[in-house]
């Protein structure tokens, strides 16, 4: 059975998955006006990413007796300065997520819930994954510095990118 504090802790950061979806479609969206469908193809594939978490964590505390009080989700930004902007924002982001998922392993381990603690866990390696990925995209990004065949190669990898489910699929 979960601690109050626990199924809060846990309804917050359902939420926080779910803007971060949103968030990422924003930025989908911008690269899309920007004529760059592989960027925007990333982070279409990134919000799926954050949709997935949100169910997996849905999921868990439906399957611990919990719930999830449904509530608003703040808005996300909706116009960026430029292509290192929305990647510099993205990290910082995910960095602030990994916080928050710290958070919760650190109450689950103080309370002695041993299933959140060990739920968590793939939480904590996603995040290891995810800062990382945005780091390599920001030093790319920097590394081209505006060159346009560069950013049109970039473009052209980005584009491959899929979303788990349907990788696993082929
Ligand atoms: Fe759900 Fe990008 O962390």
């Amino acid at each position: 059975m979960l601690s109050e504090k626990m199924q809060q802790l846990i309804n917050d950061q359902y939420h926080r998955e779910l803007f971060s979806a949103n968030q990422y479609l924003a930025m989908s969206s911008y690269f899309l006006q920007e004529d760059l469908d592989g960027f925007a193809n990333f982070f279409r594939v990134q919000a799926e990413e954050e949709l997935m978490h949100a169910m997996k964590q849905f999921d868990y505390l439906h399957e611990v007796d919990g719930k999830i009080e449904h509530g608003p989700i703040d808005s996300p930004s909706n116009t960026f300065g430029s292509l290192l902007e929305v990647f510099e924002e993205a990290y910082k982001h995910e960095q602030l997520i990994t916080k928050h998922i710290h958070e919760i392993v650190k109450v689950a381990m103080q309370e002695g819930d041993f299933a959140t603690h060990q739920f968590f866990q793939w939480f904590v390696m996603e995040q290891v994954e995810e800062e990382s990925t945005m780091r390599t995209l920001i030093a790319k990004i920097k590394l081209i510095d505006g060159n346009k065949s560069a950013l049109y190669l970039m473009n052209e990898e980005l584009m491959k990118r899929k979303a788990e489910a349907e990788e696993n699929a082929a």
